[in-house]
């Protein structure tokens, strides 16, 4: 009886004589199921009887990113399940780091195989584009649930031809769009970040804190323009201006008006709370109960300027193979995929922005002593403080 997988990793010994294609055991194309994805290529051309040759690129690198949205799905949709958890166990964080770096490592192939597709001349998709119509990427159903997933809203989608996205798919696909619709990572991670620990600590409140500090620190700031002796006074005016201007973006941090107004323009997306936390995690990155939650949003960060990257890059191939022409799902095409590039479709657009609000470690208000111990793990031969649980 042959043993072992049929990948060669078996538990026969060496020397052992294994059959290979034993029925009791795992065929390789049939594990696969191969027979149906290898028989999944049907170019529209060769059914019009005039066959493309560069048709079937087309086909296979299309169903090779579907394929990879399947494996990110999978790998989100762990993430999604331990976010939901009310407390989150501290190894449970581990594999959120370890998921979001699998998915960053898949989204930069397919922002490489774009090159693949560009392989393809403009005259030769014309061979077999007329073919195509209506279908399109944007109909692309497990595009559009990572999006949902990851938190983008219906508002804040561009419509095509004035209709919803949802018109887009058959009844199937709109169900499950419509689950989707209901997750999001962003509000999980949302909740998880204003549960921090530290935000307040015995009568220490990091938001108020922080505030002196930069008030003070911009204080200084204006004290040194209004003392230069070598600048005239319009030049001095211009820099006391900026510096207001910089104080004014740092109260919006602490201003719960301000933030309200930033998130009903779409300039932000997180709670105030939420904010403040992500703010607190980078600053004291260095402390290590801050390590896991800090590579957390950077993972986050990094999957969301992913998917930016991969629509630039797609919207550039789109305007190499089509010019100004329209789309096939009825798109004015490359005008309408450079609007999906804007800050409109990033989700964790307050995690790029937290660097505005970023001061040198020089001056970052001392944490309390107890809190420092706390977030150093303090192990010692003596009995140590049980570091608490992470947010
Ligand atoms: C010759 C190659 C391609 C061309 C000319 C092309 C063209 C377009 C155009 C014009 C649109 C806008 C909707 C429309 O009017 O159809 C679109 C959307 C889209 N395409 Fe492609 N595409 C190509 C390849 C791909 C590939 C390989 C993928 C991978 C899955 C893909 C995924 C998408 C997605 C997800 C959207 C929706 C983007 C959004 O609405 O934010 N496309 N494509």
């Amino acid at each position: 009886m042959a043993s072992g997988c049929p990948f060669g990793h078996g538990a026969a010994a060496a020397g052992d004589h294994v059959d290979p294609i034993s029925d009791d055991g795992v065929y390789y194309a049939e594990y696969l199921g191969l027979d149906k994805l290898l028989t999944a290529q049907h170019p529209a051309s060769a059914a019009h009887g005039v066959e493309a040759h560069d048709e079937m690129l087309f086909i296979i690198i299309h169903q090779t990113y579907e394929l990879w949205f399947k494996q990110i799905l999978h790998e989100l949709h762990s993430v999604i399940q331990i976010f939901s958890q009310d407390r989150i166990p501290e190894k449970a964080m581990g594999l959120v780091v370890h998921r979001l770096k699998r998915i960053d490592e898949i989204q930069r192939i397919l922002i490489d195989q774009i090159s693949i597709l560009e392989t393809m001349h403009p005259l030769d998709f014309l061979d077999f584009r007329s073919f195509l119509t209506p279908a399109s990427g944007f109909q692309s159903f497990q595009f559009r649930i990572l999006e949902n997933l990851l938190g983008i809203e219906s508002k804040h989608r561009f419509q095509l031809q004035k209709t919803a996205y949802l018109g887009y798919f058959k009844a199937e696909h709109q169900e499950l769009l419509r689950k989707s619709e209901h997750i999001s990572l962003l509000r999980l991670v949302e909740k998880w970040l204003e549960r921090t620990p530290f935000l307040e600590f015995e009568g220490w409140r990091f938001k108020d804190e922080f505030r002196r500090t930069v008030l003070q620190m911009h204080q200084a700031d204006r004290d040194r323009v209004s003392r230069d002796a070598h600048s005239t006074e319009e030049h001095k005016n211009l820099q006391l201006q900026m510096i207001d201007q910089t104080i004014e973006q740092f109260e919006s941090l602490f201003d719960e008006e301000k933030h309200a107004e930033m998130v009903a323009a779409g300039t932000r997306r997180l709670s105030i709370r939420a904010l403040q936390a992500a703010l607190l995690i980078s600053l004291y990155r260095d402390e290590p109960l801050f390590h896991v939650p800090f590579q957390i949003l950077t993972g986050l960060l990094q999957l969301d300027e992913n998917i930016s990257l991969w629509r630039f890059r797609h919207t550039q191939m789109v305007h190499r193979m089509l010019g100004s022409k329209i789309g096939t799902g009825g798109s004015s095409g490359y005008r309408y995929l450079k609007s999906t590039t804007s800050d409109r479709y990033k989700v964790f657009l307050d995690f790029y922005n937290l660097s505005s609000f970023l001061i040198p470690r020089s001056h970052l208000p001392p944490l309390p002593l107890e809190a420092r111990e706390q977030l150093d793990f303090y192990f010692t031969m003596a009995a140590s403080p049980a570091a608490p649980a992470t947010p």
